[in-house]
């Protein structure tokens, strides 16, 4: 973890008695170094990056040094303590950008369309390469948005499940938000955790497209949580165009055959489901306590 005077520990709040958290910075090499040589790990997980899209608008500069060079200093941290230590990098659908195929695969071309997708694709590129130069165990696993309760209130879905439970709650009377004709290939993240752990355990490293498969609009996402209460979203939802980004990822669907024929894989959880799931959370947190979500939702 980062050092912070504040500490940003809610999502993993429940675990906190299991779990022994250490010290590192995707900037500082040598922290990551001090950390692979204390801890020794068999398994690497990289999770840790600048993740909101519209951000790295703002913070090019930085979105690159923690999410590509950040990949490069983790890779060289592996290299220099013990190269037999497994390592996930977390890769995303965004680097599919302006799409060039239809759905997308492992061997659909990139055309990123923001600085995150830009620095995403360089991490995946330095993950391939040192697979490929030093013999390591890297893997890419390529996952297309993956949501759970415990996703940022800043991301699309979060962001109408928890307007969604406030709105019938009284807390709120509309909820603002940009492009509805955007097209995801959501999934449950629980899912594609279990893909990540899969992708280390196989005998030789390879990158994976994790997806469902089935792409909804922004609008069919509104549509269902709204429903899902018993409201017409057409009264609540408002289209505020400071939230349209500079470049748009119009469309994303993935193709993840490789991965449910090799890993042995599949998504459980349907999109409605998912919804309904993130809803249904939001609605027992804010009723328990809607002064700390106020909080939450301010940041
Ligand atoms: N965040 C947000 N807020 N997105 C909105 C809004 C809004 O008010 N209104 C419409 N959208 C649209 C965005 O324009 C985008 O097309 C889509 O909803 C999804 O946006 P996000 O939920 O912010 O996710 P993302 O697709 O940009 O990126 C997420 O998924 C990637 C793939 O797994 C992030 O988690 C990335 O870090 C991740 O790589």
């Amino acid at each position: 973890m980062r050092r912070s005077s504040a500490p940003n520990v809610w999502r993993i709040q429940h675990l906190l008695d299991r779990i022994t958290i250490k010290p590192a910075d995707l900037l500082d090499q040598l922290s990551l170094i001090r950390l692979v040589d204390e801890v020794r790990p068999h398994e690497f997980y990289n999770l840790a990056a600048m993740s909101f899209v519209p951000a790295s608008w703002d913070q090019p500069m930085l979105t690159g040094e923690f999410n590509a060079q950040g990949v490069t200093r983790v890779l060289e941290a592996i290299r220099q303590v013990d190269p037999s230590i497994r390592l996930y990098q977390a890769s995303s659908s965004e680097m599919f950008g302006k799409v060039r195929e239809t759905p997308q695969t492992e061997l659909t071309p990139f055309y990123p369309r923001s600085p995150y997708g830009v620095s995403k694709v360089f991490a995946h590129y330095i993950t391939v390469n040192y697979r490929e130069s030093y013999n390591m165990f890297a893997v890419s696993g390529m996952l297309f948005n993956h949501e759970s309760p415990r996703r940022g209130l800043e991301f699309v879905t979060r962001k109408v499940t928890d307007g969604v439970a406030r709105i019938k709650l009284g807390l709120q009377d509309s909820l603002s938000l940009g492009n509805l004709d955007a097209h995801r290939d959501w999934g449950f993240a629980g899912d594609y955790v279990r893909a990540m752990w899969l992708m280390v355990q196989q005998e030789r490293p390879d990158d994976y497209v994790i997806a469902t498969g089935i792409s909804h609009s922004v609008r069919d996402l509104v549509e269902v949580a709204f429903a899902r209460v018993g409201l017409d979203w057409h009264k609540y939802v408002k289209v505020d165009p400071h939230l349209i980004r500079p470049a748009e990822v119009e469309h994303l669907i993935g193709d993840s055959t490789k991965a449910r024929l090799q890993l042995g894989w599949q998504p459980s959880v349907d999109f409605a489901g998912l919804v309904h799931m993130m809803v249904d959370a939001d609605l027992e947190r804010v009723a328990a306590a809607p002064r700390a979500l106020d909080r939450l939702s301010a940041l």
